[in-house]
């Protein structure tokens, strides 16, 4: 059993998905709290469909930068938390949060890293990039987040295959389907590596 919190920008589905393993009680883990740059996103809605405490932090709410990092940590030190999960989380974690959770902050790309990650690689970009490359396989990766976009220790890939008439748009449906099934598996054999 580990607790987690979320940070996310967009949609959410990579979190709800996380929720529903939870409670289908295949994850033996409890999310604490949801971070969002944008109050306004999907995660947000599933987070209080789910009675999740819900943060807003972005350089609207805090546009002093100091501030802006620290109001990270403050909420972070009011959970009990063994990892912090980056679901489509679009905003480079901040330095102060990478050293306080050194090796404890997970993220989920949306192609085979070392491939088609790294800044500009984000959302449909990564997969009409996998197009335009003519790759017959593409897929996820769950990594350890480092101070480098993309760049920490691969925990877990899945392979999706790239059809012929494939658009971003179709290729992105079938790589989100395969992140859903992949996250929670990544999450909970590399937390029980830590002994959790
Ligand atoms: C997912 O495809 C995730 O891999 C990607 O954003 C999407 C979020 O979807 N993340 C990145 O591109 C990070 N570089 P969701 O909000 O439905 O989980």
């Amino acid at each position: 059993m580990f607790n987690f919190g979320v940070m996310a920008s967009g949609a959410g589905s990579n979190f709800e998905a996380l929720l529903k393993q939870i409670q289908k009680k295949r994850l033996q883990a409890a999310c604490c709290f949801l971070i969002v740059n944008n109050k306004n996103c999907g995660a947000a809605q599933i987070a209080q469909k789910n009675k999740i405490p819900v943060y807003h932090i972005s350089a609207l709410t805090h546009p002093n930068p100091k501030e802006y990092e620290e109001a990270f940590l403050t909420v972070i030190e009011q959970y009990p938390i063994d990892f912090l999960v980056l679901a489509g989380y679009m905003k480079k974690v901040s330095s102060l949060l990478l050293e306080r959770l050194k090796n404890r902050i997970l993220n989920i790309h949306p192609s085979l890293l070392p491939d088609f990650g790294g800044k500009g690689f984000y959302g449909l970009r990564v997969h009409e990039a996998v197009l335009k490359a003519h790759r017959s396989w593409t897929g996820a990766t769950v990594h350890l987040v480092n101070s480098k976009y993309d760049e920490g220790r691969i925990l877990g890939q899945s392979m999706v295959p790239v059809f012929k008439n494939d658009t971003a748009e179709v290729l992105a449906e079938r790589v989100l389907k395969s992140e859903h099934k992949l996250y929670w598996k990544t999450l909970r054999d590399y937390a029980s590596s830590l002994g959790y």
